[in-house]
Formats: C-alpha cells, sequence, structure tokens
C-alpha cells in the first residue's frame, strides 16, 4: 500500500481509521519492539544465551500466547522479529493476522549522543526512512514507533535538545503519514535522576508543547497518531515526598508529619495519576485520538494501578483515549519465568496474559489488586 496524492483523503481516512482502531475496546498495545542490544541486555541478566534463535523463540512464546488478541490491539515489533517465523515456517506476521493484532515496527535507529550537549541525546533514523517505510509497509505494517528520549539532571533538558527531538518526531510522523502508517510519538522524559515530581511535571510539559508546535509545523494528521508519553513521576533517586506541616509552639517551630495520611503507594498513585492527567490536559490537542503510555522501568502493578486510576477518575471528561504501550511492564514477569526454557513456555505466556489483561481492566477503571492475587 503506497499513497497516490489523488487518494489523499481515502488515504487520510485509513490513518484514521487504524489510529482509532489501535485505542479500541479497551485495548492496548505491546513493545516489544528491543532492539538487538537492548534484548541481549535483559537476556544476560538472566542467563539467557543471547543469540538469533533466543530472540526468536522468545518472541514467538509472546506471539502465541493464547488469547493475547483479547487485551492487545497492536504488537510494535523490532527489524529482526518483522522478518521471523514460528519453529514451524509460519511467519510471525501471519501470526499476528491471524489474531486480530495490528503490526507495527520501530524505525528510529536508536538515541545517540547530541553534539556539543554532553548528557543529552537525539535519536537518528531519518536518512533513508522513506524507502525502509515503504518497505515495512508493503510487508504488512500499519503504524510505526520512533522514540526520543529526554534526560533530567542539571541544566538539562536544555532548549537545543528539545526542539532538535521534537523535530525530528516531527519529520518522522509525517513521512509515517505519507506511507500510511500510524506514527507513534514518543517523547521519553526518563526516570533516571533525583528530580521530584514537579520538575517531572514542568519537563513533561515543555516536551510536549514542542512536540505538538513541530508536529503542526510538517503537516502532521493529529487524528492519525498516537502519542507515547511517560507518566509524570519523580525521579528514581528522589527522596520521598514526606508531608509535612510546619507549626509554632511557643518561639519554637517544628516539622509535625501530619498523620492522616494514607499509605505511601495509594498516595503516591493518586499524586501520579491527577498530574499526569493535568499536564497532558494542558499539552496534548483534542485532536489526538489516544495517548498511550510507556512503562519507564516502573514496576509492573504500579503502571497498571496509575493508569487505572487516571481511567477511573477522569475517563469520562476526556477527549482522547488513555491507554498503555508497556514493553518491561507487561513482558518483565514473563521473561522471568521463561529464562530461556522450553518447559517454562507455558507458565510464562499465562504471566504475559495476566498483564495485558490488567492493563485492560486498567483501561476501564476496574483494575484492582485482588487482580493480582487471582
Ligand atoms: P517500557 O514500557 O519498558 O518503558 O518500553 C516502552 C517502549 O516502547 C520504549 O520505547
Amino acid at each position: 500500500m503506497v499513497f497516490e496524492a489523488d487518494n489523499f483523503l481515502m488515504n487520510m481516512q485509513i490513518l484514521v481509521d487504524t489510529a482509532r482502531k489501535l485505542v479500541a475496546d479497551h485495548k492496548g498495545l505491546l513493545a516489544m519492539d528491543e532492539s538487538n542490544p537492548t534484548c541481549n541486555k535483559r537476556f544476560a541478566k538472566l542467563n539467557i544465551p543471547q543469540t538469533v534463535e533466543a530472540r526468536r523463540a522468545y518472541r514467538e512464546l509472546i506471539l502465541t500466547a493464547p488469547g493475547l488478541g483479547d487485551s492487545i490491539s497492536g504488537a510494535i515489533l523490532f527489524d529482526e522479529t518483522i522478518r521471523q517465523q514460528k519453529k514451524d515456517g509460519t511467519p510471525f506476521l501471519k501470526v499476528l493476522a491471524d489474531t486480530g493484532i495490528i503490526p507495527g515496527i520501530k524505525v528510529d535507529t536508536g538515541a545517540k549522543d547530541l553534539a556539543a550537549h554532553p548528557g543529552e541525546k537525539i535519536t537518528e533514523g531519518l536518512d533513508g526512512l522513506r524507502d525502509r517505510l515503504k518497505e515495512y509497509c508493503q510487508m504488512g505494517a500499519r503504524f510505526a514507533k520512533w522514540r526520543a528520549v529526554i534526560a533530567i539532571g542539571e541544566g538539562i533538558p536544555t532548549r537545543s535538545c528539545i526542539e532538535a527531538n521534537a523535530h525530528a518526531l516531527a519529520r518522522y510522523a509525517a513521512l509515517c503519514q505519507e506511507s500510511g502508517l500510524v506514527p507513534i510519538v514518543e517523547p521519553e522524559v526518563l526516570m533516571e535522576g533525583g528530580h521530584t515530581l514537579e520538575r517531572c511535571r514542568a519537563v513533561t510539559e515543555e516536551v510536549l508543547r514542542n512536540v505538538f508546535i513541530q508536529l503542526n509545523c510538517q503537516c502532521v494528521l493529529l487524528e492519525g497518531m498516537i502519542l507515547k508519553p511517560n507518566m509524570v513521576l519523580p525521579g528514581l533517586t528522589c527522596p520521598p515526598h514526606q508531608e509535612v506541616k510546619e507549626v509554632d509552639i511557643g518561639e519554637q517551630q517544628y516539622q509535625v508529619r501530619l498523620t492522616d495520611r494514607q499509605p505511601e503507594e495509594e498516595q503516591d498513585i493518586d499524586e501520579v495519576a491527577n498530574i499526569t492527567v493535568k499536564s497532558l490536559w494542558r499539552t496534548v490537542p483534542a485532536a489526538v485520538p489516544g495517548i498511550a503510555f510507556l512503562s519507564g522501568g516502573q514496576s509492573a502493578e504500579l503502571a497498571s494501578a496509575r493508569l487505572n486510576v487516571m481511567n477511573l477518575r477522569f475517563k469520562s471528561q476526556l477527549p482522547w483515549a488513555l491507554s498503555f504501550s508497556f514493553a518491561r511492564a507487561i513482558q518483565q514477569p514473563a521473561l522471568e519465568i521463561w529464562c530461556g526454557k522450553e518447559t517454562n513456555v507455558l507458565a510464562a505466556q499465562q504471566a504475559l496474559l495476566h498483564r495485558a489483561k490488567c492493563n485492560r481492566a486498567a483501561r476501564r477503571g476496574e483494575y484492582t489488586a485482588v487482580m493480582e492475587r487471582a
């Protein structure tokens, strides 16, 4: 499927329909597009051989999990995976077609050091992208993904880093739509660092504002794309939030810890859900059909719980669907069970399906901790 100029309107409608399908029925995306080095790193931690065959076997485990399509609308593949087959020779793309899961493809070539900006990255992959997209589209892919990474630290992110990454995301998105692929636009503000929730909020909003300015400049059809942002979270090494109140007793001022606090985790879930939705509300145009979060290193359960509270509280007031496009928060428990052993495949598939179901429930605001004990 290659787009012709005279079919412009029909082609736009195909993009809009695909984008809507990706967030329909409370299903979400499964990101299984780890590059070979990233996949190998995760395998190495579990003593799984870092070979093409091990990666193929793992991806077969995921794609053949029975009923995966009940919770997953689209799977993001890596270049190696989109060309692979099951052990019996069935192409992975056929497996996806049979389960009704829309195939997607990661098309960036990774985040590299941004020249003259220590500690910052720029995502590469625009050279030759038009031809690569054409090939993926002919193979059967219907959407694509490009991830930009923004680090928070002393003096960073700089304006140059934010603008360069937003510009690249927008050029990628316009090329995707020209080829008939829905772009997943992923500007990830990283969790690494000691920054506060408030700083993450400010940076996330600045990044998203820039991304939408650039998307508009490049004439990207907002109805035919999906945004894949981070949730707004405090940095991994940020000291725990202490709710304290200053009180004066005589001449002295004391800090008193409030006694009626919610348990730490519950409070954190509410706060993250509220601030994340507020930031998206301020920055993401209503024309965008869906927002599918990355998990970014959160635990699988927290990612589900936070998504759940966002939908439970705000779903009826939001113009876009709030969905998921998790990699680690869906795959990690399954990978740890599989550990490269054929005998563990069924148990690993059950763990994968469980996470997919939990996240589908979170889209409806119906996820509960009880689901984790079932
Ligand atoms: P995580 O959910 O593990 O952050 O991965 C999402 C992703 O696709 C990263 O590009």
